[in-house]
């Protein structure tokens, strides 16, 4: 759609892009993980790679071909993407972060499997707080005038509703753009398409109507572009 055709206003830029979800281990064949598909981030890779930029993927346990004259770097766990992420974002002119990173991990790793107990008793997993990578890219930045992009997947609930959680994440997260995601109604997760807002740290809330995760994307680098020219 909007191959060739598309306007070149990322022409020499370089942006990264996360996605997928994390992974985190628990033994040697054991984790845990989460339903990210990595379509949005994929599809949000194309789409600065077709409007000229310079596209490193960070990708997260993904079963999707590589797109074409995309960087992808590959990562499983939390740690592994944050130092894949900073490597890249060092000079980055833009960032989303489309990944989901798992919020924790177990505190210890097993280096052989674990076995079931005899007396049938069953371990517990204690769990450790993983690094937040975009705050940490956002209020710590590499470059100043780089614009970072945060997503959200929000439900709404008694402190307050999607769009109020989505202006207080935004606000902590301290990024320039935040896509609200709602996702009370149910599935996303692996679906084509997505609906959303976007946030902005300036004010703006743009309202992007139910459509493909490839249109979703290209509003994001209208969103973006608009940032460079001002
Ligand atoms: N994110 C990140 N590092 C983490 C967790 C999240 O960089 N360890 C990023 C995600 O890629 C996303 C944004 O932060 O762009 C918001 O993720 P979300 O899970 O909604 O935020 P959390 O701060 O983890 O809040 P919650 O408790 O709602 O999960
Ligand atoms: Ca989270």
């Amino acid at each position: 759609l909007h191959q060739g055709g598309a306007p070149q206003d990322l022409s020499g830029l370089k942006v990264v892009v996360s996605a997928g979800g994390t992974r985190e281990y628990l033994d040697p064949v054991r984790f845990l993980g989460n339903r990210s598909s990595g379509l949005q981030g994929y599809a949000l890779a194309r789409a600065a790679a077709s409007r000229g930029a310079h596209v490193t993927l960070v990708s997260a346990n993904v079963s999707l071909a590589d797109p074409a004259g995309v960087s992808v770097v590959r990562v499983e766990t939390t740690d592994q993407l944050r130092e894949a992420v900073l490597a890249a974002t060092a000079t980055a002119d833009a960032v989303v972060m489309a990944a989901a990173p798992a919020d924790f991990r177990p505190t210890s790793v097993s280096d052989a499997k674990i076995k079931k107990a005899d007396d049938g008793s069953s371990p517990s997993i204690e769990l450790t707080q993983n690094p937040d990578v975009l705050a940490e890219i956002s209020h710590d930045r590499a470059r100043p005038d780089a614009v970072i992009v945060g997503f959200a997947a929000e439900t709404g609930d008694a402190t307050g509703s999607v769009l109020d959680l989505g202006r207080a994440k935004l606000a902590r997260k301290g990024c320039d753009l935040l896509v609200v995601n709602d996702v009370s109604g149910g599935a996303v997760f692996g679906s084509a398409d997505n609906e959303a807002v976007i946030l902005g740290a300036d004010g703006a809330a743009v309202e992007v109507p139910r459509g493909s995760k490839t249109a979703l994307a290209h509003v994001i680098w209208d969103e973006v572009s608009r940032r460079f020219a001002e």
